[in-house]
């Protein structure tokens, strides 16, 4: 008993000489999950950062009829799989592995779902080790990475309001009827800036009734003028394409869409003829959202709006916090200027960032390293009951 005091205080000791040497409670540290084997700093000095693997999600019992049918292989044409489509880029990463985490988290059959994830040709990552990093993040995730080539689009894209929106990736939702597997006749799409905390199966569910092409959903009240500049309005023919339509705005970062109908009426020709008309006259200012309005706004199956929380990223110029809409929230996006890892890393986190956390599986190297030494500290101070560690 008498050794108590004295013990402790060596203990304690102990502790803060570990906060001062990382390398050695490394080889202690008991956080779950591990380092990935990716974590490579690749071609021109880009840092991708490392992330530490996911746990493992498994189906519940109401899936196993299913999986059984199945032999080890899971493929991208399985009709029974729920089918979601994001891209894949270095700057982004961290963002489209937190919403895989999130989906595969609350899904109720997370090894019924299939990643369709598109990586540009020419990212400085390379899509080979894109891919890989998501491997060993996910080593049981059914997945597929698909090469987008950008000078497909390169000579369409505009200047925009924003730099973020011309980057050549974010107009692979306008291919992906030509990049997915041609047996893959149904996607959800999803930007890369959401984290979904509902079953993403309930959003595949979604019927698209009549002969509509996609579902997203849409916003009646916003004012549909700003969207397109005075030139395209006082344009004799232009305003003419809304004629028989209600146009409702809608944020094409949640869509669930029918490929075969997408294939079957050329959509990829319609969205890329507007952005032909775009680059002779100017008639909007942001970047891949109007062609999709002008195609398809009045033609969209109305989806539940708990399926797109967005504009969390704040406004697009100065990037203020925003809050949630009203009602349920299944899915939340974090659309505009601001993205939570940067804000969150600057420690500027608006509120809501904080939810946006629990699905970060980014590795930081200097947090982790602090709370590797507590774990340190709370082994070691159950190691006192037993003398024999001194
Ligand atoms: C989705 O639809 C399938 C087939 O109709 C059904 O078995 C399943 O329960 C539905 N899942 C959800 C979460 O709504
Ligand atoms: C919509 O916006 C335009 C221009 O920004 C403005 O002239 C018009 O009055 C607005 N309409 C409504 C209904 O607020």
């Amino acid at each position: 008993m008498r050794l108590r005091f004295p013990m402790k205080s060596a203990v304690l000791a102990f502790a803060i000489f570990l906060v001062f040497i990382p390398l050695f409670s490394v080889g202690i540290r008991m956080i779950p999950g591990r380092l990935t084997a990716v974590s490579a700093t690749v071609g021109n000095g880009f840092d991708l950062g490392s992330f530490v693997e996911a746990p493992e999600y498994r189906n519940g019992k109401e899936c196993v009829s299913q999986s059984l049918n199945r032999e080890n292989f899971v493929s991208s044409c399985d009709a029974s799989l729920v089918h979601v489509a994001m891209t894949l880029d270095s700057e982004y990463l961290r963002g489209s592995i937190a919403a895989v985490h999130s989906m595969l988290r609350h899904a109720s059959c997370p090894e019924n779902v299939f990643f369709h994830l598109i990586a540009a040709e020419f990212d400085p990552a390379s899509p080979r080790v894109l891919s890989q990093l998501v491997r060993s993040t996910f080593p049981s995730l059914n997945f597929k990475v698909y090469i987008f080539r950008e000078d497909t689009v390169i000579n369409l894209i505009s200047s925009s309001i924003r730099q973020a929106l011309e980057n050549p990736l974010n107009y692979a939702r306008n291919y992906l009827g030509d990049i997915l597997d041609p047996c893959v006749d149904r996607v959800i799409y999803l930007d890369s800036d959401i984290i979904v905390v509902d079953d993403i199966t309930k959003l595949w569910n979604t019927s698209l009734t009549g002969s509509r092409i996609i579902g997203a959903p849409e916003y009646c009240h916003a004012n549909f003028t700003k969207y397109f500049t005075s030139g395209f309005w006082s344009d004799p023919a232009l305003p003419g394409f809304f004629s028989g339509r209600k146009p409702c705005y809608f944020n094409t970062g949640v869509m669930v869409m029918d490929l075969v109908r997408w294939r079957e009426g050329n959509y990829r020709e319609k969205l890329e003829t507007w952005m032909q008309i775009q680059k002779k006259k100017r008639i909007y200012d942001l970047g891949s959202l109007p062609p999709f309005l002008l195609v398809f706004a009045g033609n969209v199956e109305a989806i539940d709006h708990r399926w797109n929380q967005h504009g969390l990223g704040g406004d697009n110029v100065r990037g203020s916090c925003r809050s949630l809409h009203k009602g349920p929230v299944s899915l939340l996006h974090w659309s505009g200027k601001g993205k939570p890892w940067v804000r969150l890393d600057e420690k500027r986190p608006c509120p809501l960032d904080h939810l946006w956390e629990p699905y970060d599986l980014y590795e930081h190297k200097i947090e982790r390293a602090k709370d590797q030494s507590l774990f340190g500290f709370s082994s070691l101070s159950e190691l006192t009951e037993d003398s024999s560690f001194f």
